[in-house]
Formats: structure tokens, C-alpha cells, sequence
């Protein structure tokens, strides 16, 4: 199979179509009305469930029927151990018919979203949304799951009224995560282009520094609006990464040196966790000036 034609495949051949709302979604607990379905590549819903809650429901019904078991499982092994810990919204219910995961509807926005509606954040504002952020992520690394699809999109920031609350990300979209060291038949290769660290665009060994180098990509996103490399063609974009760290010239040299190392091509020289990522971005602390100064 070319390059191309396993592309060709993988975006779904019936992503872009227009389906009507199914009347009703069967779950094993109770059922539920779809109310709205979300752009996205699996097929979200927002629905209203027979209690009178409202909850997101992936139907998986877009992406493609291929990869759609493996993606649905990865998802209903991954959400219940990684919502033990806050890192993404609870599984409440199962599909009974067809594969559904049932979430309580998480009113805020995709950090996506949340980034196109304002305005271009200070540094320490930055800080205030990457950092939470990051930490979440290492959570999730704690728990020995690689994501392999970090971006924005994936990322909800909760609203408490209307405000953000940038302390309590969720981390979401676990189709195509995985377990450190497993070795799946979903390909590496999987993820968002603009995102992946050239060893992923190469189907190269994905660690978690694969996800460092996406966090990355989501801090420029963060700072400047927009995904850096303005490119669509996979060869040219790979060639673009593989060049060099991405170099922000921005004012807060702390967030852009940690930035250009989260963006190494060569893993070895990335930061070898979030931890270490949220580390070089913090700003110093006086001690931090000082301990050279007093030969500490
Ligand atoms: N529990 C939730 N509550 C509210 N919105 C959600 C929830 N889960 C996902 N979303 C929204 O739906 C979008 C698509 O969900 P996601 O799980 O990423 O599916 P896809 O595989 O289609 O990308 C997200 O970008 C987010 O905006
Ligand atoms: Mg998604």
C-alpha cells in the first residue's frame, strides 16, 4: 500500500458525510437523545440521557470502520483508569448495541477553541494554562500511557460560569493512546500532522517524548495562536521538523527556551518528561539568581 493510498484510507471515507441525528442511543445503563453532533473524527454527540443529564457520547460512527474496534477499545480501557485521577471525564455508561462511551458533558471548550476566541495570553497567563496543563499530562505518563494525539482539540478547559479554569484540564480522546512498550496494530503513524514529532511522521519508536514534542506544539499554539509550519505536504513538513528546534523570538526567554528543547527532533534532547518541561518553563526563583553568585 503507498503512503497515500493508507491515508486515502485512513480518513474516513464517510467523515465528511452528513448523517441525521440517530433518535435514540442504547446504553447498558440507560439510553439517551441526541441533541448536536461535534465535528471531530470520531463522531461526538452532546445528548440528553434518560435521567435528565446531559452527556458527550462517541459513537465512533465516523472514523473509519477499520480501526474503529481498536479505537473504541483503547478508549473504554484507558478513561476509567485515567479518570481515577481527574485526568479526563468519567465513563458513565457503555453502549449495549454498538460501541458508545458515555461521559458527563464537560461545559467549557476545546483548548482549540478556547485559544481562537481570545486573546493572545502574557506570559505568566501562558504559564497559567500550560502548566496545569503539563501536569495533567504527566499524570497520564505516570500511568504509563503514551497519548500519541495530543493537541489542542484534545484538550477541554472547564468553565466555572463563564470563566476558564485553567487549574482543572481534562485530557481527552484516548483512541489512540498507549501503553508503554505495547506494540498495537494501531500504527505509530496515527495523530494529528501538525503535531507529530518527526519520529511519529516516520513510524519511528513513540515514546513518551512524542507527546513532550506535541506539548510543545500546543505552548507556540498557546503563545502565538497558531500550530508553527505553515505546510501541508508530509515530506516537506518532516524535512521543516527535522531541521531544528522551533526558535520563538518572544520576550520570556525561559518559555521559549522550553519550548525549542520540548521541539527537538532528536528525542535524547527533548525534556525527558513534563515534569522536567514545567520545570524549565517556570520562572527562576530568587535563590535560583543567587545559589551561582554564593557558589552553591
Ligand atoms: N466530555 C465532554 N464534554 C464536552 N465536550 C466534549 C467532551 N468530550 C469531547 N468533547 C468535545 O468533542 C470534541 C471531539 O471529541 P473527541 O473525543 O476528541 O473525538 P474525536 O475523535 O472526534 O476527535 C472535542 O474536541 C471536544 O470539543
Ligand atoms: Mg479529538
Amino acid at each position: 500500500m503507498s503512503e497515500n493510498e493508507f491515508y486515502a484510507e485512513f480518513e474516513s471515507e464517510d467523515t465528511q458525510k452528513q448523517q441525521p441525528l440517530p433518535e435514540k442511543l442504547f446504553g447498558k445503563k440507560q439510553n439517551y437523545t441526541p441533541v448536536h453532533k461535534f465535528r471531530g473524527y470520531c463522531g461526538g454527540y452532546t445528548a440528553l440521557a434518560d435521567d435528565g443529564t446531559l452527556v458527550f457520547v462517541k459513537r465512533f460512527d465516523s472514523c473509519n470502520k477499520k480501526y474503529r474496534d481498536a479505537i473504541y477499545l483503547n478508549e473504554a480501557r484507558f478513561i476509567p483508569l485515567l479518570a481515577k485521577e481527574g485526568i479526563t471525564p468519567k465513563l458513565l455508561d457503555q453502549g449495549l448495541y454498538e460501541p458508545l462511551i458515555i461521559q458527563p458533558f464537560i461545559e467549557g471548550q476545546n483548548l482549540e477553541d478556547h485559544i481562537s476566541h481570545n486573546e493572545l495570553p502574557s506570559s505568566s497567563k501562558t504559564r497559567e494554562i500550560a502548566i496545569p496543563l503539563f501536569k495533567t499530562a504527566q499524570k497520564m505518563h505516570d500511568h504509563h500511557i503514551t497519548h500519541r494525539d495530543l493537541k489542542s482539540a484534545n484538550i477541554i478547559i472547564p468553565h466555572t460560569g463563564n470563566s476558564p479554569n485553567y487549574k482543572k484540564p481534562y485530557i481527552i480522546d484516548f483512541g489512540f493512546a498507549k501503553r508503554t512498550g505495547e506494540l498495537d496494530h494501531l500504527s505509530d503513524l496515527f495523530g494529528t500532522l501538525n503535531y507529530q514529532a518527526p519520529e511519529q511522521m516516520m513510524g519511528g519508536t513513540v515514546d513518551n517524548r512524542t507527546d513532550i514534542y506535541a506539548g510543545g506544539i500546543i505552548l507556540h499554539e498557546i503563545l502565538t495562536g497558531d500550530v508553527p509550519f505553515n505546510i501541508s505536504n508530509r515530506p516537506q513538513l518532516y524535512r521543516a521538523k527535522r531541521k531544528g528546534p522551533i526558535k520563538l523570538e518572544i520576550e520570556d526567554e525561559r518559555i521559549a527556551q522550553a519550548l525549542s528543547k520540548a521541539t527537538e527532533p532528536d528525542p535524547q534532547k527533548r525534556h525527558q518528561s513534563f515534569n522536567e518541561f514545567i520545570e524549565a518553563m517556570q520562572k527562576r526563583k530568587f535563590w535560583g539568581w543567587l545559589a551561582p553568585k554564593v557558589g552553591l
